[in-house]
């Protein structure tokens, strides 16, 4: 199933509750939340309190982006405050199969991000360890910055070996997606869409995401 999943980095923080109940009424399956340390990234978010604050407003599955470095101190407090998913950064995590395990051990699906610089081969043996993988599509950190082209062989890379594998998992694309690539996206193998600045800066949010949908409708994944 193809899920669409706006990033709230692009919303107007000092009505979040709002922003988040407004996206969910637009048809959004996911909200991704974006959490930045200074350290990881050079930009800063919020913690858990962030996602604590997301539960409250909506019902819809939180997934939680940690761009962050040690993410394993942290993915029992984003667990517990009510994150369905939470990706951790393959280049972040010291022992990545046990912070994976760590994630299902506190009940949230287990993804793997990488950035667009990572080669999809350096997460090979982590496979079938996760729900998801988090391909980057700009370089993490900012939210309203342009699509990698060269990032969509890599989800058509990720696709063909999870086929080849006989695996179940869903790869989700974050940074520069729009309705005007979405649809590749899809072609190439995606059917988790994250959208910050396209959703979020857009006039009307619902119109935007049926825009989405209309262009994915149209592609099988490959
Ligand atoms: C970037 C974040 C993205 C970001 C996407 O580091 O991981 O989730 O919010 O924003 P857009 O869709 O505007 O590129
Ligand atoms: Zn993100």
């Amino acid at each position: 199933m193809k899920k669409i999943a706006p990033s709230i980095l692009s919303a107007d923080f000092g009505r979040l509750a709002e922003e988040i109940q407004a996206v969910e009424k637009a048809g959004a399956d996911l909200i991704h939340l974006d959490i930045m340390d200074g350290h990881f990234v050079p930009n800063i978010t919020a913690g858990p309190i962030l996602v604590e604050a997301a539960r409250r407003a909506t019902k819809l599955p939180l997934d939680a982006h940690l761009m962050i470095e040690n993410p394993e101190k942290y993915v029992e407090a984003f667990a517990k405050a009510g994150a369905n998913s939470i990706s951790v950064h393959y280049e972040a995590c010291r022992d990545l199969p046990k912070t994976l395990a760590l994630i299902a051990k506190h009940g949230a699906r287990r993804a793997v991000a990488i950035n667009p610089d990572t080669p999809v081969s350096s997460i090979l043996s982590v496979l079938n360890q996760v729900e998801m993988v988090l391909v980057m599509t700009v370089h993490p950190g900012w939210a309203g910055q342009g699509f990698i082209p060269s990032c969509l062989e890599k989800v058509k890379e990720l696709n063909r070996l999870v086929k080849d594998l006989a695996l179940t998992l869903d790869i989700e694309v974050d940074g520069g997606i729009k309705t005007s690539n979405i649809g590749d996206n899809a072609a190439a193998g995606a059917n988790v869409f994250v959208a910050g600045s396209a959703i979020f800066k857009s006039a009307n949010y619902a119109e935007t995401i049926k825009a989405m949908r209309t262009e994915l409708s149209g592609q099988q994944i490959g």
